[in-house]
């Protein structure tokens, strides 16, 4: 379930870890993102863990309570932050069962037009570039303004998490300068759209 903490005046983002496991490297980045949030930014997680199978047929008798709480907790949100680990080079099941999901209706998507970020970490030393890559390819589809840099690759996660907690500085800066971008891409996204309504 969404725990967005943002103020009134504030940015909200719901943060969508794509693994589910209790030590994951996302989740803790998610975590940290939590921490290193610019001034009026606030980080909700979702929780993916009830979200099941996507299913057309299950679909037509409408979405499954966890799946309208994920497209509930989208729609309201200002942005959205996404940390993918990278499973066989690609993006892991538990995440793209997600976005498939939050992506339909196709032309009425809580997807579309909503401002995002990417990051991810693994213990390997590409840090999920080809998973964020692919990530990429499948906002497109949805018309989700992905913002394109700074990237956050993190590799080698094994030394730069400790007890659950992103410790390493450096990464630390990089996640503080992702999170200021998506600030500004947001106001940047709602004044344009404010300005055409
Ligand atoms: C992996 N892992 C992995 N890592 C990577 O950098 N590139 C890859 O292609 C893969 N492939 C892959 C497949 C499968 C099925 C598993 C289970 C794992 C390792 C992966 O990055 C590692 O398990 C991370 O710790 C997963 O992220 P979380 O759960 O820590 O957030």
């Amino acid at each position: 379930m969404s725990s967005n903490s943002a103020t009134s005046q504030g940015l909200q983002v719901l943060g969508i870890a794509g693994s589910l496991r209790q030590g994951s490297y996302n989740r803790a980045l998610l975590q940290a993102a939590q921490e290193l949030v610019p001034e009026g930014m606030g980080i909700g997680v979702f929780d993916l863990s009830p979200i099941p199978f996507y299913n057309y047929d299950v679909e037509q008798e409408g979405d499954p309570e966890p799946v309208t709480a994920l497209k509930e907790a989208i729609g309201a949100a200002d942005a959205i932050l996404i940390a993918t680990p990278e499973y066989q080079r690609g993006i892991p099941g538990v995440l793209k069962n997600a976005l498939d999901w939050a992506a339909r209706p196709p032309r009425q998507s809580v997807m579309r037009g909503k401002p995002a970020a990417i990051m991810g970490a693994s213990p390997g030393f590409t840090g999920t570039a080809r998973a964020q890559t692919q990530l990429r390819q499948t906002l497109e589809y949805n018309r989700t303004y992905a913002l394109l840099q700074p990237e956050v690759l993190i590799g080698g996660a094994g030394d730069k998490f400790r007890d659950g907690r992103l410790v390493d500085e450096e990464t630390r800066t990089r996640v503080r300068e992702l999170l200021a971008a998506l600030a500004d891409w947001t106001r940047l996204l709602q004044q344009g759209v404010a300005a055409r309504t």
